[in-house]
């Protein structure tokens, strides 16, 4: 039967690992649309504002000038440089040449790295709610993923203490994501301070630390950005700080993303890469290059427009019974819960939990944004306010209307 020799070929990794539950929302999105029907999105990770011109200058510069061949597996030296400045102007972190990688984003560094160090039974601590590839990867590499719930009376950050509880000796990484999606929020230096120190202790030194920092720009308060290997040094030979292009460049497509970290483990995420994907584009990093190396100040605009949007939209949100969210201090997404709506109905519909609800959303509300099962923190949804200001009140009107109508 040919399905069965289907089923056969099937990697037993590949079993394991899940399909994402916001597929079956964005699929829902998809025919609505196809069938002419007009959905307002809210589900997109990714910035709305196009890439500024003088990176898209370098890029057509950069072909023009021939560079269009393979290039170093993990990044040309341009980049590596540009990459190594970045660190220590805005973090204040050292890294010779052989302790960065350059890889098809960020997504690409962290799969590398799990790849290179994660034996089977493995575990990697994920605060939740996390990005959803995370626990993904962790599982295709045989790793075995172990969830800390950030409470809701935290600002759904973990503590030093709920750390420490979820350590044992067969902790190889603990994941830190700060702004964090899906919920904006963000470590302050004394948060990162804390759970360093859990990490410091001598018998957790097996303990690695990947520091997913790729919203490090889209911060929307005075508070300061910091990131644990430059507020712990003694944990920098122990930690992958991540970074990219995409969210702070409006660059998602251009597949650009970077880590700093411990040399033998920077050799072996690229000697994974060299045996996948190679280099990443030649264009995308000279284009990454002018990013980091040029000006910066056209950042400042979109953090503006995105705090205007964010505050608009947690405002709407927070009058709309049965909802609720924190003002997070950074990314571009809100966490609303969705516990007042739980077990009530609409049109005679029962909204069972959260997947539902945003289900339900979507084909009476035409709106779609992501349910919090995705994120491994339900009942809750992820709104995404990378949109425009007409879209975002249109659907914040429909959702109101929505709610209202929940009995
Ligand atoms: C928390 C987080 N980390 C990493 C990434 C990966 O971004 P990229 O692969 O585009 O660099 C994303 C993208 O959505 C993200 O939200």
């Amino acid at each position: 039967m040919p399905t069965t020799i289907l089923e056969n070929i099937i990697s037993l990794r590949s079993k394991n690992v899940k399909p994402s539950p916001t597929l079956a929302i964005m699929q829902q999105a998809l025919s609505l649309q196809a069938s002419g029907i007009k959905i307002l999105n809210l589900s997109t990770g990714e910035p709305d504002f196009d890439t500024p011109v003088f990176i898209k200058e370098a890029a057509i510069k950069a072909i023009n000038a021939g560079q269009t061949k393979y290039t170093t597996v993990d990044g040309t030296t341009a980049l590596k440089n540009a990459i190594i400045n970045k660190f220590k102007r805005e973090n204040n972190l050292i890294y010779n040449v052989d302790e960065i990688t350059v890889g098809a984003g960020g997504k690409q560094v962290i799969f590398n790295a799990f790849m290179a160090t994660i034996n089977p039974g493995d575990e990697v601590i994920i605060p939740t709610p996390y990005w959803v590839s995370y626990p993904d990867i962790v599982r295709l590499v045989d790793g075995i993923p172990v969830f800390v719930e950030g409470k809701a009376e935290n600002q759904l950050k973990i503590t030093p203490q709920q750390l420490d509880d979820a350590i044992n000796p067969r902790t190889k990484w603990i994941v830190l994501n700060s702004p964090s999606n899906p919920s904006g929020s963000m470590y302050s230096t004394d948060e990162i301070y804390g759970i360093s120190q859990v990490l410091r202790k001598r018998k957790n030194s097996h303990v690695h630390i990947l520091s997913d920092d790729i919203y490090e720009h889209l911060i929307y308060e005075k508070q300061v950005f910091a990131t644990i290997a430059q507020i712990e040094p003694s944990l920098k030979p122990r930690t992958l700080t991540v970074n990219g292009v995409s969210k702070t460049y409006c660059m998602t497509g251009w597949r650009i993303g970077y880590g700093g970290g411990p040399k033998s483990l920077i050799k072996t995420i690229g000697m994974i890469q060299s045996q996948s994907t190679s280099n990443p584009s030649s264009i995308s990093q000279a284009a990454a290059v002018e990013a980091l190396n040029g000006p910066q100040d056209f950042i400042a605009p979109f953090q503006q427009a995105y705090k205007k949007r964010r505050d608009f939209v947690a405002s709407k949100i927070n009058k709309t019974p049965g909802l609720s969210c924190l003002i997070p201090p950074g990314a571009f997404y809100l966490y609303v819960s969705c516990a007042g709506l739980i077990g009530k109905k609409f049109k005679g519909k029962v909204i069972t939990d959260d997947t539902e609800f945003c289900k339900m959303l979507l084909e009476f509300a035409k709106v779609a944004v992501v349910p919090g099962n995705a994120f491994g923190l339900s009942p809750y949804f992820r709104i995404s306010y990378a949109t425009s200001d007409t879209v975002l009140a249109e659907a914040c009107d429909q959702i109101n209307q929505f709610c209202l109508g929940c009995s």
